[in-house]
């Protein structure tokens, strides 16, 4: 969703920014814009598309004080006028905006003697701060009585002509941070974009507005009493950021899961055995959304079989209509890849009123969902650019794998059994790297697909819908293999996709047999198992695992399924249309 960047310091490239802009591309955006102060003047390009295409003004601009955004239309369709940078009707004040303020057309009641230029609910913030400045207030001042005034999520921008040697940064519950590098002072949605500047930042809390200066920057609440936030220096991630050799960001995250499950189980077994403890005194419900949703399911399967507790498991949009509902003494577990989804944060802030605690699995050091954790178990599997969640999935996986045996004491033999498994991932690959190409040939041109599995596979079903649909624009649906009967099978007609993920368990020939009752009305199946069936018209061959740990294997090349489905089509894996990698808006 929108992204923001913002710079003060030494005169810089307008490409700088645009290169930094870049870098957020991969949370999803329809229309971008900059803005820069130069000779005094504030000069500005909005646009509606991809940044590519960088006029000759950005590219000879030099500049120390600028801003510019990506933005994923909230209020008010995708064009020129709604993207940001907003403008003061003097050209004297400029803003970007990621999030949404809900009280806004109460706003733009309360200033209907003003003419908007967009239809954005970002502009009405711009509005408030001019209008305070136009009675003779200061930016800081004219900021700080704006944001007191809004309701909602919001994550600002500011800089004026008028006082050209200030940046006004403001966070709540949209995400933003500083860094501190020697060039000058950035502000940002996320650390990627400033990964090559710094690794020193601020991570601004909710209710901060930052003043920040060429060489410094002072922190203030919404009332303007100082706040101190500190800088903190991060590490960079394990895996490298880059495409490498591959064509897609996707495909990457695809190929090194083998080799990233090593990081992502370097991990403190006193943090497993404090979390352990904290579940066994409480009611545990897991809570997320999409893929680290589906990653849950796994998470409520191994508690049950492997810790012999039946926790929860709630979609984060859903939880607070339960929250009234759950017993005092619930624990909440987040996941989330980005610690920024907007629906785990509301519901995780509502859970903390409620005085429950919170644990925490997440990828993004320092994101905001950690800062909301009692406790926090990190991914560890480097930085996942590629909007469909791929290796963020299998790590959380292995981990809640590792929790749960952490639980029922037995962290030390997990682990051995979880690293055994990287080489099975590094197999499921290899086996099937070309044959799945082929596949993905023959079913870039069907309308619907459909995947079946039972327990844990269901699980692993509904992951491999997610990700044919959401990067191919494929109708994709999961069901659990023994409910066809009850209605689904009216959809299977000739030569329909049939995906089985079925490994060679106790359940095995039940799936099978379901498979032969869509086959017998015209379904072309494809098996995903470690055992070979006459049923299968197309063999995903996977290697030998523990049963409870086949989905890390069978994933895989599920993933690479829809990756190769989507380029045939050609969509771009990495920037599904309509969808965005860090959901910051509820
Ligand atoms: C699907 C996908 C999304 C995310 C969801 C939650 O491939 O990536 O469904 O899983 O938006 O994101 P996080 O895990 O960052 O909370």
């Amino acid at each position: 969703m929108c992204g923001i960047v913002g710079f003060i310091g030494m005169p810089v490239k307008g490409t700088l920014i645009t290169d930094s802009l870049k870098k957020l591309e991969y949370r999803g955006y329809d229309s971008w814009g900059v803005a820069f102060l130069s000779k005094g003047r504030i000069e500005s390009f909005r646009a509606v598309g991809s940044i590519n295409k960088i006029p000759k003004k950005i590219q000879e601009i030099s500049s120390n004080l600028a801003i510019g955004h990506t933005r994923w239309a909230t209020h008010g369709r995708i064009c020129k006028n709604n993207a940001h940078p907003h403008l003061s009707s003097g050209n004297d004040i400029t803003l970007v905006h990621n999030g949404i303020i809900d009280n806004f057309s109460e706003l733009k009641t309360r200033l209907s003697g003003n003419s908007f230029n967009s239809d954005t609910d970002s502009e009405v913030i711009l509005k408030l701060i001019e209008e305070k400045m136009d009675s003779g207030s200061d930016l800081l001042h004219a900021v700080s009585f704006a944001v007191s005034l809004l309701k909602g999520s919001f994550a600002l921008l500011v800089f004026s002509s008028i006082e050209p040697a200030k940046l006004i940064a403001v966070k709540n519950e949209s995400p933003l941070l500083l860094g501190v590098s020697d060039k000058g002072i950035f502000a940002a949605s996320d650390q990627i974009p400033l990964r090559n500047f710094t690794d020193r930042f601020v991570f601004l809390e909710d209710g901060d507005i930052a003043l920040i200066s060429k060489n410094s920057f002072e922190c203030f609440d919404f009332s303007l009493n100082p706040v101190e936030r500190k800088i903190i220096k991060v590490e960079s991630n394990v895996t490298s950021s880059g495409k490498l050799k591959y064509s897609h960001f996707m495909l990457k995250e695809i190929m090194e899961q083998p080799f990233v499950l090593k990081d992502v189980l370097v991990q403190d077994k006193k943090n497993f055995s404090e979390i352990s403890f904290l579940i066994k005194k409480s009611n545990l419900v897991f809570i997320a959304n999409g893929t680290s949703f589906n990653a849950c399911l796994f998470g409520k399967e191994f508690f049950s079989r492997i810790a012999g507790i039946n926790p929860r498991v709630i979609e984060a949009s859903e939880f607070p209509y339960e929250l009234d509902f759950l017993p005092e003494n619930s624990l909440i577990f987040a996941l989330s890849q980005s610690g920024e989804t907007a629906d785990v944060l509301d519901s995780v802030r509502k859970a903390r009123k409620k005085g429950f605690k919170i644990i925490s699995m997440v990828n993004v050091f320092n994101s905001s969902l950690v800062r909301l954790s009692d406790k926090v178990i990190y991914l560890n599997c480097g930085e996942e650019i590629g909007v469909a969640s791929t290796k963020a999935f299998t790590s959380q996986i292995a981990l809640l794998f590792l929790l749960a045996n952490s639980f029922a004491g037995k962290f030390d033999s997990a682990l051995i059994e979880l690293n055994s498994v990287s080489s099975l991932m590094q197999q499921a690959i290899d086996f099937n790297l070309d044959s799945v190409k082929a596949l993905s040939a023959k079913i870039k041109s069907f309308g619907d697909v459909y995947f079946i599995g039972r327990n844990l596979n269901y699980a692993v079903a509904l992951e491999a819908a997610l990700k044919l649909k959401e990067i191919s624009y494929i109708h994709a649906e999961a069901f659990q293999a023994g409910s066809l009967k009850h209605g689904p099978l009216a959809l299977i007609s000739k030569g329909i996709p049939v995906i089985v993920v079925a490994p060679k368990d106790k359940v095995f020939s039940d799936t099978i047999n379901n498979a032969i009752e869509a086959k017998s009305r015209g379904a072309f199946i494809v098996g995903v198992s470690n055992e070979s069936n006459e049923v299968f018209d197309f063999f995903i061959k996977l290697p030998k695992v523990n049963e409870l740990l086949f989905p890390l294997v069978s994933i895989i090349p599920l993933q690479l399924l829809a990756f190769h489905t989507a380029v045939f089509l050609e969509r771009n894996p990495d920037r599904p249309r309509n969808l965005a990698k860090s959901v910051t808006v509820k």
